[in-house]
């Protein structure tokens, strides 16, 4: 049984006003929660506050992005082992908007994910294909191609560390959600794919779906077989919103 993980992806937002408000209705909201695993993966610079704010809470916290370095002359970068200085214990790699904003690589990302596994954190890769990759019936060569580019440079059973996230660029942001059987139709692609290489790792994986989930939605989208939780972007910003997905997973 895989346990459900709803992830919160903050993306640039905030203020330590804001952040506070959230953090006091996440933590009063996820004891309404027991069977889920929360995340929260705020903006570098408020992970002191929620480190913080969270102390003692049933809920993790974990960063966005990281560098490739562990230390070192890399103006602007943040590091897997200053993340887990503060307490992260997971970081999100391969975001679509690093790969599209910051033209991270496919194989920039799996070395990303190795850094992640390297410094002790557990990486959620993103994978996902855009609108017209969509349109060009490519979604499975492209959320192939990103998954092998990890599995050739870490192997399998490192992938397995990890988490995945589904989230299809076009449903990014969009308030167009993957309808239930869209998302399943290519989290079961991407289960069977792994279970080629190794059938423990493929059962084990948790593999989230991300993409204008909100509480209206979301049971029906976890509730398919391969969807194991959500990496959530808008909704994660309220907290009564970001209850509401996680109470949708606790069923
Ligand atoms: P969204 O973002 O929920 O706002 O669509 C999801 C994500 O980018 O992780």
């Amino acid at each position: 049984m895989r346990q459900p993980l709803v992830a919160g992806n903050w993306k640039m937002n905030g203020s330590r006003a804001s952040v506070f408000e959230l953090l006091t209705g996440i933590r009063e909201g996820v004891k309404t929660v027991p069977g889920v695993e929360v995340l929260v993966c705020p903006p570098y610079i408020y992970i002191p506050e929620v480190q913080g704010q969270l102390h003692g809470a049933p809920v993790s916290w974990g960063g966005q992005d990281l560098s490739l370095q562990e230390s070192g002359a890399y103006t602007g970068e943040v590091s897997g082992p200053m993340l887990v200085d503060f307490g992260c214990s997971y970081v999100i790699v391969g975001h679509s908007e690093r790969r599209s904003y910051h033209v991270e690589s496919d194989e920039q990302v799996a070395a990303k994910f190795a850094a992640a596994l390297q410094s002790g954190l557990t990486p959620i890769l993103c994978v996902g294909e855009t609108l017209e990759q969509r349109e060009q019936n490519t979604t499975e060569e492209v959320v192939a191609r990103q998954l092998n580019a990890v599995i050739e440079l870490c192997g399998i059973a490192m992938l397995g560390m990890g988490v995945i996230a589904y989230e299809p660029v076009w449903a990014i942001g969009t308030g167009k959600t993957a309808t239930p059987e869209q998302a399943q139709d290519v989290h079961g692609f991407i289960r069977g794919m792994l279970a080629q290489q190794d059938s423990a790792v493929a059962e084990k994986i948790r593999i989230l779906y991300g993409g204008s989930m909100k509480p209206s939605n979301a049971a029906e989208l976890i509730g398919k077989p391969d969807i194991d939780g959500g990496l959530i972007g808008g909704a994660s910003l309220k907290a009564e919103d970001f209850i509401g997905i996680c109470q949708a997973a606790n069923n």
